[in-house]
């Protein structure tokens, strides 16, 4: 190995920076050359690549988003696309790709990896919805985000004794949702994984005035049935015989923004500097994510056939720490 390079692609995560300074500097330690793809794949279609050295990398360790950009390229999908990519790989001479990012990200992955070309992949996405890995790269952080708003939510609600729908993002995953509503100490939580009846919800929150409680928080997942829009209008609707309406919040990109805490920090370390130490033991193939607290590899075969299962019992927790 001589050459490698690292994108990002998708939505961006906090800790992806951790994550390319790790690939950058382990890269450099075994005398490769390391190159950036600007923008996720669109970088390969467009010629848009960098040299990185270790002062390139300096700096990014406690910043969000991603310095080498991200996008969502419609064309990498097409095979057409693909094999320009990969055309672009061998000009730059590139022997290997490690690509950050989440479920569509490591499908394109998987697909570049199906066509023989060598890469490893890293898990991370805020939505932890990636099989491969137990906790993504990003959620840590996403959540800490989540529940400062939660917090805050909570107080005004209390003042005033109302009742507030905070949306959170996750595209159609409830962990963000399930894991802010406990970690929150939601009244009730709505996901996308079980169906809801707005009358339930309702009645939760009325039960939950009955024993005393001084305001209601509903954390509701956006790829829920009933997203924050549609059960904030339902109530509106039905306000005088429910008696009481939803104030919303939609947490969306700000959730995404935050500067990654030290599990992240740590977590993109890792994860960045174990995809190197594949590639440099003749691996790929794999994506690399923390599984039962070890950084571990899945053979991206596996990760593009499974799906990532929610632990539904913890939303009854969810409803019995809600009490
Ligand atoms: O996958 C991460 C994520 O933030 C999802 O939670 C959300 O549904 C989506 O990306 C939003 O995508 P975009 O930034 O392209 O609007």
């Amino acid at each position: 190995m001589k050459c490698i390079a690292v994108l990002t692609s998708g939505g961006d995560a906090p800790g992806m920076n951790a994550a390319i300074r790790a690939v950058v500097r382990t890269g450099l330690d075994r005398d490769w050359n390391v190159f950036g793809i600007r923008h996720g794949y669109l970088g390969l279609l467009t010629d848009d690549i960098v040299p990185l050295g270790a002062r390139s990398v300096g700096g990014i360790i406690q910043q969000g988003g991603t310095i080498l950009g991200s996008s969502r390229s419609p064309e990498f999908k097409t095979e057409e696309g693909r094999r320009k990519a990969l055309q672009m790989l061998r000009q730059y001479q590139i022997d290997a790709l490690i690509i950050i990012g989440g479920n569509g990200t490591q499908a394109g992955a998987y697909a570049l990896s199906q066509m023989g070309y060598p890469v490893i992949g890293i898990a991370s996405t805020i939505d932890n919805d990636l099989y491969g890995a137990d906790i993504t790269l990003g959620v840590d952080t996403a959540l800490n985000v989540a529940l400062e708003a939660i917090d805050r939510l909570k107080v005004t609600a209390s003042s005033h004794q109302r009742a507030f729908l905070v949306e959170v993002m996750g595209k159609d995953c409830g962990y963000l949702a399930l894991m802010a509503g406990i970690a929150g100490g939601a009244e009730a939580v709505i996901i996308p994984e079980v169906k809801t009846d707005p009358e339930l919800v309702a009645a939760e929150l009325r039960v939950a005035y009955r024993r005393g409680k001084a305001h209601a928080l509903v954390v509701v997942a956006e790829g829920a049935e009933y997203n924050a829009e549609r059960l904030a209008r339902y109530f509106q609707q039905h306000r005088e015989r429910l008696g009481f309406d939803l104030r919303v919040t939609t947490l969306g990109h700000v959730q995404r923004g935050g500067a990654p805490g030290a599990f992240d920090r740590l977590l993109g370390t890792r994860l960045g500097a174990a995809a190197t130490g594949y590639l440099a033991q003749g691996d790929h193939g794999l994506l690399i994510g923390l599984l039962k607290g070890e950084i571990a590899a899945t053979p991206l075969t596996e990760v593009a056939t499974h799906k990532k299962s929610l632990d539904l019992g913890l939303l009854d927790l969810a409803g019995i720490l809600a009490k």
